[in-house]
């Protein structure tokens, strides 16, 4: 009998999207990101492609047909389509905007299906006084049509504000503590993952 396995080898970094969802000029999703960033890069075992959906500059959806077919007319699609399909995993940031998360966000999970599915998300969601609660709540079931997988761990920073100085997002001890377990999640939701979809892709 053979046993099919999967082995990234744990040299292998897993590739990670992080993605900002506010778009808005003077955003403190900047510097929310960067403190992910700068985190994730210090531990080490993810290779990040950084996606800010503010250089991005998607318009609204502009495809004729539906994105389960993947027949793209638009370049820019075709570009998103490609840049989403290599990645393992992603984290979004995204801010709470009248009890939901970032339009922005929304547009760039809309133009895609396929090439989200059945691949982990972290949230890290932050706000007023709401504190990114509703952020995350309305994600989920998004999350859920696209086929992510959303990691059980997540973050929501309430005056996220209050935590920049000079544009840098300072941390609490238990927000970092709470970041390594959103990571530690996407490190084993990955692979297996990853096996799942190949599987699949045996099996036709
Ligand atoms: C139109 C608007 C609606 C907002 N709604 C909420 C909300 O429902 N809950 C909350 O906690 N914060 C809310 N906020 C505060 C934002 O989450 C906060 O300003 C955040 O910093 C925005 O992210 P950004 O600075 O990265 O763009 C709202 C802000 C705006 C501009």
């Amino acid at each position: 009998m053979s046993i099919r396995t999967f082995d990234r080898g744990p040299e292998t970094p897993i590739k990670l999207m992080v993605v900002i969802g506010s778009v808005r000029p003077g955003r403190i999703g900047l510097s929310v990101a960067l403190w992910v960033h700068e985190h994730i890069t210090d531990r080490g075992g993810f290779e990040i492609d950084f996606v800010d959906l503010a250089e991005l500059n998607l318009p609204m959806v502009d495809e004729l047909r539906l994105p389960k077919t993947q027949q793209y007319g638009r370049r820019h699609t075709e570009a998103w389509s490609a840049r989403v399909e290599q990645a393992d995993a992603f984290l979004f940031v995204s801010p709470e905007i009248n009890s939901s998360f970032s339009p922005a966000l929304k547009n760039a999970l809309d133009f895609l299906f396929h090439e989200w599915g059945r691949k982990p998300v972290g949230l890290v969601s932050y706000g007023g006084r709401g504190g990114g609660a509703f952020a995350t709540a309305a994600l989920r079931p998004v999350l859920s049509d696209l086929q992510l997988i959303a990691a059980s761990s997540y973050i929501d920073i309430a005056r996220a504000s209050t935590q920049v100085e000079d544009g840098f997002f300072i941390p609490e001890e238990q927000q970092t503590a709470r970041l390594d377990n959103l990571l530690d999640e996407l490190n084993a939701l990955a692979p297996a993952l990853r096996s799942m979809r190949e599987s699949a892709l045996v099996a036709g």
